[in-house]
C-alpha cells in the first residue's frame, strides 16, 4: 500500500481535493489520509465545502486558525510535522497556493519524504503577493509538479525543473465543476442581505433581469482604507447600470466595518452585500450572471468553463491562459466602469476551454500517482 497524505487548508482547496478524495475512494494500492490544516475554519468558508463537496470528514485537523502570515504558517508546520511523524507517509500532495500549501511541502521535504504539488508553476511574477512566495517556495522544493496549462510548464522548465517530473493533467477544479453544476443550478437564490433584516428574493427580483457577481478579497485592494473606499464608491457606481451582488469574504467584511463603509455601501441601493455562500449557490449564481467582477484566482477559471464573462481587477494573473484562451480580462481600476459597458452593450468577450479542463484530470492525476 502507498500512503498519501492530502493537505486541504482554505476555501480555494477544497474543490481541488474533493475529485481526488472521490477517485481515491477504496483505492485497492493508494491509502490516502485527508490532513485539514484549519486555516479557514468557519462552516460558511469550511464545513459547508466539505458537505456540498461530498468530502469525507478529514483524518487529522490541526486546527491552526487565523492568525499572521508568519504565525500561521509556523502552526501549520509544527502540527504537520507530528502528523507527519506519526503517519509516516510515502508522499504528501498539495493544492494551490495558500500558506498551507508551502508550509506542509516545507515540513515533508525536510523529513524526506516524496512531495507533490498540483497546480504547480503557475507565476503572477508579482511578490507583493503572498501567493506569488507559497507558489515559489512549494515549486522550489517539491518532488512531482502536476499543473493545469502549458504556461505553467514553460515556467517550471524555466526555473530548472526536469520535463519528466511535470504533468500537464488538467484542471481539478473544473472537475468539481463539471461533477455539481446540474445540482447547483438547482439550488435556490434567495439570501439575507448582510447587515440589514432584509432578502433579496433573487428568483423574483433578478433572474429574468441581468446582474454581475463581486467577489474581491485580496488584502491589497481591500486592506487599505482608501483603496477600499475607492473600490466601494465604483462597484456602487457599476450598481446603477446593472445590480452587483457580493458574497463578501470575512476578510473583507471585517475591513468594510473596521473602516466605516457601510452607510457609503447604504446609498447604493443595487448593491447587495451578502454572507459567503457555499460551494453549490456560488456556481449558481456565477453560472447565471451576466459578468462576474472579481480579484480571486479560482473564479477566472470557473468562469472560463462556464464562458461567462469575467474582469479579473488585478495588474497580472497568474493564470494566463484564462486570458489567452478563456473569457477573462485584465483590467484596471478605472477601467471597471467602460467594461461593464460594453458587456451590457453585448460587446463581452468569449471564450474557449484550455485543454484538459474536462472534468477527468482527478482520474489522470490517480493513474499517475499509481505508476511513481
Ligand atoms: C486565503 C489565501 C488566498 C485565498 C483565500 C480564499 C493565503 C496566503 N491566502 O486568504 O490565497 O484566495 O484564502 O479565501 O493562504 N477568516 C474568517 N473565517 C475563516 C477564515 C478566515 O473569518 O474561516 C478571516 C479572519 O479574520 C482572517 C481573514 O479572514 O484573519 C483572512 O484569512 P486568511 O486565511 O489569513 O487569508 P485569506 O484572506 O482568507
Amino acid at each position: 500500500m502507498t500512503k498519501l497524505i492530502l493537505v486541504a487548508g482554505a476555501r480555494p482547496n477544497f474543490m481541488k481535493i474533493a475529485p481526488l478524495m472521490h477517485a481515491l475512494k477504496n483505492h485497492p494500492t493508494i491509502q490516502a489520509v485527508l490532513v485539514h490544516t484549519g486555516q479557514h475554519y468557519d462552516v460558511k468558508m469550511s464545513g459547508q465545502f466539505f458537505d456540498e463537496l461530498n468530502i469525507p470528514t478529514p483524518d487529522i485537523n490541526l486546527e491552526v486558525g487565523s492568525a499572521s502570515h508568519a504565525v500561521q504558517t509556523a502552526r501549520i508546520m509544527e502540527g504537520f510535522e507530528k502528523v507527519c511523524l506519526d503517519e509516516k507517509p510515502d508522499y504528501v500532495l498539495v493544492v494551490g497556493d495558500v500558506n498551507s500549501t508551502a508550509a506542509c511541502t516545507l515540513v515533508a521535504s525536510k523529513l524526506g519524504i516524496k512531495t507533490i504539488h498540483y497546480e504547480a508553476g503557475l507565476r503572477s511574477n508579482d511578490r507583493t503577493m503572498p501567493e506569488e512566495i507559497n507558489r515559489l517556495v512549494t515549486d522550489a522544493i517539491s518532488d512531482v509538479f502536476i499543473t493545469t496549462s502549458a504556461d505553467a510548464d514553460e515556467n517550471l522548465l524555466r526555473e530548472n525543473i526536469p520535463a519528466e517530473k511535470i504533468h500537464m493533467l488538467g484542471n481539478l477544479m473544473i472537475d468539481s465543476l463539471v461533477e455539481q453544476l446540474t445540482k447547483a443550478r438547482q439550488t435556490e437564490l434567495n439570501f439575507r442581505l448582510l447587515n440589514r433584516d432584509s432578502y433579496i428574493e433573487f428568483e423574483k427580483d433578478f433572474l429574468a433581469h441581468k446582474y454581475g457577481v463581486l467577489t474581491f478579497h485580496r488584502p491589497g485592494n481591500v486592506d487599505e482604507k482608501e483603496s477600499l473606499t475607492k473600490l466601494v464608491t465604483l462597484w456602487g457606481k457599476i450598481s446603477t447600470k446593472m445590480p452587483l451582488v457580493f458574497p463578501v469574504h470575512p476578510r473583507t467584511y471585517k475591513n468594510i466595518v473596521h473602516f466605516g463603509l457601510q452607510p457609503l455601501i447604504d446609498t447604493f441601493p443595487n448593491l447587495f452585500f451578502i454572507e459567503p455562500l457555499g460551494y453549490l449557490q456560488f456556481i449558481h449564481l456565477v453560472s447565471s450572471s451576466a459578468f462576474a467582477l472579481t480579484d480571486s484566482g479560482g473564479i477566472q477559471e470557473e468562469t472560463t468553463y462556464l464562458n461567462i464573462p469575467c474582469l479579473t481587477v488585478r495588474p497580472n494573473t497568474e493564470r494566463p491562459v484564462t486570458v489567452w484562451e478563456g473569457s477573462n480580462k485584465l483590467i484596471k481600476l478605472d477601467e471597471m466602469l467602460h467594461e461593464v459597458d460594453l458587456i451590457i452593450e453585448g460587446k463581452a468577450k468569449k471564450g474557449s476551454t484550455p485543454r484538459y479542463w474536462d472534468g477527468k484530470t482527478a482520474m489522470r492525476i490517480v493513474e499517475m500517482i499509481e505508476k511513481l
